[in-house]
């Protein structure tokens, strides 16, 4: 028997202020991206969006349905947004921001564990990390380098 340790690591911002510029304008993307989320029932509005190699942003927001389970969040609709119209392409970077119509959101949030699989999927495929910033409305940023310092031992391809 043996214990092993797994760490990974994040760097928290105090702001959006103490992003670099392009990391900044991806995150005002994702905030502009949330504002069109379709949330009539969690009233939890994301917005994600995810930077190309070829400099194209790609967006995606939360879309809610009565029937609850069949909504999506903002982390799948972009991701698969952007694999169905640039399959060969690599991301870069995705930023997420949060909102409630019931308060403000003042901490990071982070991706829920399906979209952390889903996410790992296409980082996987490509064969590079994927930069993953988060946030609330307002408040600290955080960073992680790559889908994988969010969903230690993955499920992958490998097992099947
Ligand atoms: N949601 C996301 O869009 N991304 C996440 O990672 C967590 C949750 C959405 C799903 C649902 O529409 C609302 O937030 C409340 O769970």
């Amino acid at each position: 028997m043996k214990k092993i340790e797994i760490k990974t690591a994040i760097t928290v911002f105090d702001s959006l202020d103490e992003l670099l510029k392009e990391n900044k304008s991806l995150m005002n993307e994702a905030v502009k991206a949330r504002q069109n989320a379709y949330a009539p029932y969690s009233k939890f509005s994301v917005g994600a969006a995810l930077l190309l190699e070829n400099g194209t942003v790609v967006i995606g927001n939360n879309q809610e349905n009565a029937a609850y389970p069949s909504g999506m969040c903002a982390e799948r609709v972009a991701i698969w947004n952007a694999s169905s119209q640039y399959p060969n392409k690599k991301v870069i970077k995705l930023a997420i921001s949060a909102s409630s119509s019931s308060h403000i959101v003042k901490e990071p949030v982070a991706p829920c564990g399906a979209c952390r699989q889903t996410l790992s999927e296409y980082e996987m495929k490509q064969k590079e990390s994927i930069e993953v910033f988060f946030m609330g409305e307002e408040g600290k940023v955080i960073k992680t380098a790559s889908v994988l310092d969010l969903l230690p031992i993955a499920f992958d391809k490998s097992f099947l």
